[in-house]
């Protein structure tokens, strides 16, 4: 038997990783990568690490230096040393104290009575991309869109940044969110990601200051208030955990746009199931989610010993749980090799598991559902480019970066 380790860069599988997981999940589910970690492919598995308390960040520089050669200094670099301080690389009581801040904000409640603002996005944005038809939906729409939302959310308002800005702020998180992957990063895109950092910990440091100065009812001030209490954030703190909701908040959502529309083009008996029947919106946007998720895995690092599936997992080994493995496991879905918007028993891992469970997922499930409920609605004969469309070619974080959109058909 030819020997064979998972390998995050391969081209072909970045263009399809589906067959590689299922090989995986069928015949190595605990995978020992040669790179140095464990994979995790089915459900029940990716799911016992997620929910597992012994299972947790670790000592965040030694899991990077996996990817580097000894002398690299992890924390001297400015992209690694936030992704250090963001509390979903942190374990309790550090991860707790800053998720809970950040979860209040986005309660079912207070999610529910952002809805009308976001519809309102929605349709100002599509209006927007329509007057251009066929422009690239990924950057013209599918990116400003949740990032507009996040605006709201941080209460930074028109007139406070232009579309320029936002469209810098898009691109910094977009060059600086590779140190999330399992991987060693090229010089140069090292270099970018630790300049951009710069950019973006400039730019919140000096929204939070006008907030100091000028309290207003929104989430950068209830941080900046959170800072003035026994408990204090550090300006520090604030500036990381900002940046990551910030991204969080359109890097992901953005592309579970951009692959739900794909999918919608590439399957039209779907896509006519929703347009007679948009009831089903919800049920789409967890199809969406399981068939083509945009966040493909996350990691874990073992506290304690443990073993699955008979492998002997040792205290500092990282784990791999490949969430978007997980959501084409037959043992958990029925048919999940195919796109079907019919409601479905089974829940999908898109959005975690465990005290790290997606703080945004109601709202991302809500933008999910405004976007397809405007663009059925206004634009029925929307057209899908799907022979056109080009991934981005990271794995961690899958999506489009060119889809081509007729919205008036
Ligand atoms: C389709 C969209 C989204 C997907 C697929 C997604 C996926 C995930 C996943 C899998 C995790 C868990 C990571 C882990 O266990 O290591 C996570 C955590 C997180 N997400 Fe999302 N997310 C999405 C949208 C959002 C949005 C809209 C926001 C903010 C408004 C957000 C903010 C966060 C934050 C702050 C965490 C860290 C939670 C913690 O560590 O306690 N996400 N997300």
């Amino acid at each position: 038997m030819t020997h064979f380790s998972f390998n995050p860069m391969d081209p072909e599988m970045l263009q399809d990783p589906y067959p590689t997981f299922q090989k995986l999940r069928d015949t190595d589910p605990i995978h020992r990568s040669d790179l140095g970690f464990w994979v995790a492919t089915r459900y029940e598995d990716c799911r016992s690490v997620l929910i597992d308390k012994e299972f947790g960040q670790g000592d965040f520089s030694k899991n990077i230096q996996l990817f580097y050669d000894d002398s690299f200094d992890v924390l001297a670099q400015p992209a690694y040393a936030w992704l250090s301080r963001v509390f979903v690389m942190q374990d309790p009581p550090q991860h707790t104290r800053v998720r809970d801040l950040v979860a209040g904000a986005l309660t079912h409640k207070r999610v529910r009575e952002m809805a009308p603002r976001i519809r309102q996005l929605a349709r100002q944005q599509l209006h927007q991309f329509a007057k251009s038809d066929d422009g690239n939906f990924i950057t013209d729409f599918a990116y400003l869109f949740p990032t507009l939302v996040m605006c709201d959310m941080l209460g930074m308002e028109e007139g406070e940044f232009s579309w320029e800005l936002l469209a810098e702020l898009n691109q910094a998180v977009a060059d600086t969110f590779p140190v999330f992957e399992t991987r060693a990063l090229a010089p140069e895109e090292l270099a970018l990601a630790n300049s951009q950092m710069e950019f973006l910990t400039e730019f919140f440091d000096d929204l939070f200051q006008r907030r100091k100065k000028n309290p207003r009812d929104d989430l950068t001030t209830a941080m900046v208030k959170a800072g003035d209490g026994g408990d204090a954030l550090t300006k520090e703190e604030l500036s990381t955990s900002v940046i990551g909701l910030f991204g969080a908040g359109f890097e992901t959502t953005a592309h579970m746009i951009g692959n739900g529309l794909f999918c919608l083009g590439d399957n039209p008996d779907q896509r006519r199931k929703l347009q007679g029947n948009i009831d089903l919106v919800d049920a789409a946007v967890e199809e969406i989610l399981r068939y083509e998720s945009s966040l493909q895995a996350t990691y874990r690092t073992a506290l304690e010993p443990r073993e699955i599936a008979g492998q002997k997992i040792e205290v500092g080994d990282r784990v791999l749980t490949i969430v978007a493995a997980a959501n084409r496991d037959e043992r958990h879905f029925d048919n999940p090799e195919a796109f079907d918007i019919s409601p479905r028993e089974q829940k999908p891992l898109t959005f975690g598991g465990g005290i790290h469970y997606c703080v945004g997922a109601a709202l991302a499930r809500l933008e999910g559902r405004i976007f397809l409920e405007e663009l059925f609605s206004q634009y029925p004969n929307f057209s899908v480019d799907v022979e056109s469309a080009r991934l981005r070619g990271a794995f961690l974080f899958r999506g489009y970066q060119d889809l081509r959109v007729q919205l008036r058909g």
